[in-house]
């Protein structure tokens, strides 16, 4: 039985909401508006609790968690071991920079970093600070004031890492000048290839505009000081770059003495089925961020890890705002790293991989509306499209159809994300269980069959039941 979504608690909830938060005043009309594209109101639910592989909403529902805490919980939720190192550090602790935890997880860091080449860390709390940490140390290294940034990118919510981020230009507007020093260029995937280009043409051309066209036409390369990169286009949709074009970017960084930064903060620690997702393309960076699954789905901690110079001799760079490495979260991080290791929870993500690999692999040919999948580890995304767009008019968006697949999974329990793109993307917990994964699975294709028989995705949902709001 689905749910009818949402139940009366969450849409309480929801209601109250209005007056609370950003976009409070457009909430009714937003919602109104969602649905009229497709996205049933609200999409949203508010958890009740959370534990293992599942949450609950207010109204009871339970949901197999794919979304993950926007993919931080590595161990499912509140796993009981890091909530215990997390409670012991703040009754040990309580609050002080002054802690030994930091330098026990700097250390552990240290050891895992690709061919332990990237020995320095400095904490920071969340990811976007420490994206913004790690471009300030490069600028300083290398005293240059340029850095290349790619489309469709995502670094974070801050004044830097919205501008470097590849937002369209729309989301950029009333910024525009702080993004001065950041150099856009294409990053390729499949759904932004233009016309008459293949994969390998288009990945040649990116690789062209890196090392040709920017240093001739945009900024000399002596003025840039690094190509900040995510190894796995997350928030983008969960694209996986081809080999050709990571090792391409490291030998344009050598080439041109720029650094090479990737920004683990989402592909790192597991997600992609090994360590790092840089780990994939046998490269080694000069600096990597990481964040997110380091906080155990517990308590936030985050970083930048550095080749020995950058970070070990380089006084105008700073960082770390006072919350950096709180005892709380370096213990979560240790502990995470100590199941990682005992449980072997990475070869368990590439596992569960496996199951997913072989079980999606053909929907792009078995469903018309699903237009491509990947999945890089637990780094999981379907792309959708409708075979017969016109019949929409020209309000139609390829993002209706991956919105309403996303919905039919949610009332039928399982929790992903599906923002502006039109694909789902998908966190399972690394640790999952077999079981559970392939029940959620077996949701999401049946969710793809029943908007395949034709859900309506435009226009005529059923009225908002009156009193229910919400996008
Ligand atoms: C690749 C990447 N970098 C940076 C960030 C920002 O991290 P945070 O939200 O912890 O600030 C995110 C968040 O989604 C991300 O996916």
């Amino acid at each position: 039985m689905a749910y009818i979504l949402p139940g009366p608690k969450t849409s309480e909830r929801l209601h109250a909401g209005k007056t609370l938060f950003r976009h409070g005043l457009n909430y009714d009309e937003d919602a109104v508006a969602s649905a009229a594209r497709g996205f049933i109101p609200p999409a949203q639910i508010i958890l009740d609790r959370a534990e293992g592989d599942y949450v609950w909403d207010l109204d009871g529902n339970r949901y197999i968690d794919f979304q993950n805490g926007w993919a931080t919980n590595p161990l499912g939720n509140c796993h009981p071991e890091v909530l215990q190192s997390v409670q012991d550090a703040h009754q040990r602790y309580g609050y002080h920079w002054e802690h030994p935890l930091r330098f026990e997880l700097a250390e552990k860091l240290a050891d895992i970093m690709p061919g332990k080449q990237l020995p320095r860390f400095t904490f920071e709390v969340s990811g976007t600070e420490a994206v913004e940490s790690a471009v300030h140390t490069a600028l300083c290294y290398k005293k240059r004031r340029y850095i290349i940034s790619f489309t469709s990118s995502f670094h974070g919510a801050g004044m830097g890492t919205k501008v470097i981020s590849g937002y369209t230009s729309e989301h950029n507007l009333y910024m525009e000048p702080w993004g001065a020093a950041v150099i856009k260029a294409p990053y390729p995937y499949s759904q932004n290839i233009p016309a008459d280009m293949t994969p390998e043409q288009y990945v040649n051309y990116c690789l062209w505009y890196l090392e040709s066209h920017i240093p001739e036409y945009i900024v000399p390369a002596e003025n840039i000081a690094a190509i900040l990169v995510e190894p796995g286009l997350a928030e983008g949709g969960n694209w996986i770059p081809s080999v050709d074009f990571i090792q391409g970017i490291r030998r344009i960084c050598n080439e041109n003495d720029w650094l090479m930064i990737v920004d683990e903060v989402l592909t790192g620690l597991g997600r992609t089925g090994k360590m790092w997702g840089i780990d994939h393309y046998d490269v080694i960076p000069d600096m990597m961020v990481v964040g997110k699954n380091l906080s155990g789905g517990v308590e936030p901690c985050a970083g930048v890890a550095a080749r020995d110079e950058i970070l070990g001799d380089n006084p105008r760079a700073s960082a770390g705002s006072t919350f950096a490495g709180t005892p709380a979260g370096c213990a979560a991080g240790l502990k995470t790293l100590e199941i990682f290791k005992r449980d072997n929870v990475v070869e368990q993500a590439a596992e569960l991989a496996e199951i997913a690999q072989s079980r999606m692999a053909d929907w792009p040919k078995k469903y018309a509306i699903v237009s491509d999948v990947r999945c890089l580890g637990l780094l999981m995304g379907i792309s959708f499209t409708h075979p017969d767009k016109t019949q929409f008019g020209d309000d139609y968006d390829d993002s209706y159809v991956a919105r309403t697949v996303r919905n039919e999974m949610l009332v039928n329990g399982v929790w992903a994300i599906c923002d502006t793109e039109p694909t789902v993307r998908m966190y399972p917990a690394l640790n999952m269980d077999k079981q559970i994964f392939v029940e959620a699975l077996d949701i999401i294709e049946a969710a793809i069959q029943t908007v395949e028989k034709g859900a309506p995705l435009v226009g005529d949902y059923p009225a908002i039941p009156s009193g229910v709001t919400g996008f």
